[in-house]
């Protein structure tokens, strides 16, 4: 371990005091120290030291003083390197501060012991003040991201008014009342848009510029930006009628009389690139459109788009061109907000509690955390699910449209009424604070990686069943696209299809971590809500309600239990397709069976890669079904023992050359009746309702060696000739890695033992396997240093084992 003092060691890792980074183990800390960022930092403390060292601080001088005046005068002392004068700078905090100042660095240090002993320092009639240098320690201070809407002052100013009022429900429009978007900003906005019209029109003919999102979609607060489509369908017909006349006549001239050399003679509209058409549109945005600066275009984002600020609004732009259905899907989170008026501050609220716990809101765009489209649609479905509903499903709202409100776009069936008149409104009358509680019960305990949320359906599909329906496409094409579509959304921890382009999961980018800090959050505000605190005004002026909830907080939050803790969260879509097939024929209890691989796999990275010896197993009463500590493992299925020892079986050389021969048992009985080859869609689904949890007993392991320092090194060296491979994706050269390192190193004076609990959880939170590891002998202090290192590691590669084919496994 670094003995540096910039290193502090921390629950989770390193914590570089230098450069404000956080580092998950020792490889990683050894590459930050070597590396660039905490290089250049050490030596500008270093500079700065030594010119701490060597310079004395001058008060008294005046405006017209020059640097000259200065090293004249303070050359007497010793040689004078470098002066700082600073004429503009007022510093009032002290007295004996006030006023300009100047910094003399010498070039020996010797020389400010001089400076500081002259008792009256008289420079042409000035009386000068000298001080050392005040002994700062050196702080790396972040460059602050620019944020218009600095929700973290804004909410510090207005927390004792919040505090103030008398309710929940209160601050809750409060909240909805000082940040929304205000009527001039909406009036400018507008404005603004119309002018754009008019500019794009004379280029685009028939173009129509639409905003779409947070200034329309009526969640738009303060200063939030401009999101703009232009729709460029109606110009492409008109280039193509010009086109057909200019043929028919032979004549340079349009249709309607514009002269062939404008902009749309040098592009086809029909057959240009979007990147094209973005390009061309950022060139009008710059040259024809006053105040607009900083335009460019970003052709890599899912959708490109063109970017652009508005220097007199303060104002940030978005323009894309094929973005038709966001226009929809925000005139249906109008009809939302029109059909329920408890849905906005509920929105406002989640969303600024989304912001304040850096769950949402990504700085530049992309990030992992989630959109404020994203929240928003699961403050929706939350609401779709609450008893009795306070929303209808998208299909309910489809069969409430009439016929003229029918809307195809893309292949997408987007209808829904226009009016929110047309829908019955709710006969749920609870009221906001209670609703809001509910939305962090409900997420709290939402088994977010096993199920897709649509709020189509209004209801979470098992993702077992899902992946069924996305073979048989047909069944999507009667909610979903009537023309051919990619039906497949990009599956990940946290799955949430939008409403109408039912292939894209809105959520898809976010990670593990991102994810898990969501439900953890979720968890905390459930917790929090159940309080009094919550719930009521205190009389003694503490924070109470909503201020409580929205005030940023660290990651104090964590428990023990987390810090040594393991995660391995359920990853359907990077299985390989044997064993989601097992998965999906195991239907709801597909939780034990993967259960049981991923422990499978972890024995197998604790036995053969890292060379652990085992002392205790759980595979050891794996063989006992009476011995399972299985809590409330509920089997509903018949099928599922002998499904189970079928794949396990299958697994091979696995199975054979791993103690663990798993056999699932439950404290309840197997009900009978059911049927293996029953496909998931025929079964009742309660996947959500379920609480799947299983706990075996530890491993106890023993280390002899040192396996996780320096593995990168032993690594690089071991595939020196062959294409290298990131940590942790193959079995094969990791064990390699481990042998090398036990026959090069010397042992442990005391070997580590330890025990590494397994639990599977899911059914009421996220599916995952969860590790404990806890020391059982750790003379040499070394558990903390193997615990980061294995945090990353293990869950890669478990994932490695669980990804290989095993048709081709040795
Ligand atoms: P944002 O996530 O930016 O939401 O998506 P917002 O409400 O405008 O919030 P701000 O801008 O962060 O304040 C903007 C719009 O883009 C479309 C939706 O119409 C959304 O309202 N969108 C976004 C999609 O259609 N799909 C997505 O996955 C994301």
């Amino acid at each position: 371990m670094s003995t540096d003092r910039d290193i502090k060691s921390t629950p989770r890792g390193f914590h570089c005091i230098l450069c404000d980074v956080k580092l998950p183990n020792l490889p990683s800390l050894d590459q930050h120290v070597k590396g660039k960022k905490h290089q250049t930092l050490s030596t500008v403390r270093a500079t700065r030291q030594s010119q701490a060292e060597r310079g004395v601080f001058v008060t008294g001088v005046k405006p017209d003083t020059s640097e000259a005046d200065l090293a004249d005068y303070f050359q007497r002392f010793g040689e004078v390197a470098h002066i700082v004068l600073d004429k503009d700078k007022v510093r009032l905090k002290s007295e004996s501060l006030t006023g300009q100042f100047a910094i003399v660095h010498f070039a020996e240090p010797e020389t400010v012991q001089a400076a500081l002993s002259c008792v009256e320092h008289r420079m042409k009639n000035l009386k000068l003040k000298v001080k050392p240098r005040e002994k700062k320690a050196f702080k790396f201070i972040h460059k602050q991201k620019l944020d218009p809407q600095n929700l973290q002052q804004v909410f510090e100013q207005l927390k004792p008014e919040l505090g103030e009022l008398l309710s929940v429900d209160a601050q809750m429009q409060f909240v909805v009342e000082r940040f929304q978007l205000r009527e001039n900003e909406k009036k400018a906005r507008s404005l603004f848009v119309q002018l754009l019209q008019e500019v794009f029109v004379e280029f685009f003919p028939d173009s129509q510029i639409l905003p779409f999102g947070s200034s329309v979609n009526t969640f738009g607060i303060h200063a939030c930006d401009l999101d703009l489509f232009l729709d460029l369908e109606n110009t492409k017909m008109f280039q193509a009628r010009a086109k057909s006349s200019t043929e028919q006549t032979g004549e340079g001239m349009s249709d309607d009389g514009r002269s062939e050399d404008s902009i749309l003679s040098d592009i086809d509209l029909s057959s240009a690139s979007s990147a094209e058409v973005l390009e061309l549109v950022a060139t009008i945005l710059k040259r024809c459109v006053p105040s607009v600066q900083r335009v460019h275009v970003v052709s890599t984002a899912r959708l490109p788009v063109v970017k652009f600020h508005h220097r007199e609004l303060n104002l940030q732009g978005d323009i894309t061109i094929n973005n038709k259905l966001a226009v929809r899907n925000t005139r249906f989170l109008q009809l939302c907000t029109g059909m329920e008026n408890r849905l906005r501050p509920l929105v406002f609220t989640i969303r600024c509690w989304a912001k304040q716990k850096q769950l949402a809101g990504n700085p530049s765009g992309a990030g992992p955390l989630l959109n404020n489209y994203a929240l928003t649609l699961l403050v929706i479905f939350y609401l779709q699910n609450c008893d009795p509903p306070v929303l209808p499903t998208v299909n309910h709202l489809k069969d409430m449209a009439c016929e003229e409100e029918e809307c195809v776009i893309e292949g997408w069936n987007c209808t829904f009424p226009t009016q929110p008149i047309a829908v019955p409104p709710s006969t749920n009358t609870q009221n906001l604070s209670t609703l809001l509680a509910g939305f962090f019960s409900f997420y709290a305990s939402f088994d977010f990686t096993s199920s897709v949320i649509s709020l189509r359906e209004g209801r979470a599909i098992p993702i077992t069943d899902f992946l069924c329906q996305d073979e048989e496409s047909d069944m999507i094409q009667d909610e979903g696209p009537i023309k051919a579509h990619p039906t497949k959304p990009k599956l990940g921890p946290l799955n949430l299809l939008d409403p109408f382009e039912v292939s894209h999961n809105v959520a898809a980018n976010l990670n593990e971590r991102s994810h898990r800090s969501f439900q953890r959050e979720c968890q905390e505000a459930h917790k929090y809500c159940r309080s009094l605190q919550y719930q009521q005004k205190s009389t003694k002026g503490k924070l109470w309600g909503l201020v409580r909830l929205l005030t940023p907080q660290g990651e104090n939050s964590q428990t023990r239990a987390e810090q040594t803790s393991i995660s391995i969260p359920f990853k359907l879509a990077s299985l390989p397709e044997t064993l989601r097939e097992q998965l999906q024929t195991s239907g709801e209890d597909f939780w034990h069976l993967w259960f049981h691989k991923v422990c499978s796999a972890v024995e197998e990275v604790l036995t053969h890669v890292l060379k652990c010896q085992l002392t205790a197993s759980p595979c050891a009463v794996f063989a006992d079904d009476s011995t399972v500590a299985a809590e409330e493992m509920e089997t509903s299925s018949a099928s599922l023992k002998s499904s189970v020892n079928d794949s396990f079986d299958s697994v091979g050389s696995q199975s054979e050359s791993s103690p663990l021969k798993p056999v699932v048992g439950g404290k309840r009985p197997l009900s009978s009746g059911s049927d293996a080859s029953v496909s998931p869609q025929g079964k009742k689904q309660r996947l959500l309702k379920k609480k799947a949890k299983a706990q075996l007993p530890p491993w106890i392991c023993v280390l002899q060696h040192l396996v996780w320092a320096g593995r990168r090194k032993v690594r690089r060296e071991l595939m020196k000739n062959t294409n290298s491979q990131p940590e942790g994706s193959c079995l094969e050269i990791e064990s390699q890695v481990t042998a090398y390192i036990i026959e090069k190193e010397p042992e442990l004076k005391e070997p580590l033992e330890f025990k590494v609990l397994p639990q599977m959880m899911g059914g009421t939170e996220s599916t995952q396997t969860v590790l404990r590891l806890e020391p059982v002998s750790d003379r040499t202090g070394v558990f903390q240093d193997f615990f980061h290192f294995l945090h990353p590691f293990l869950p890669r590669m478990v994932e490695t084992l669980l990804g290989k084919d095993e048709g081709n496994e040795k």
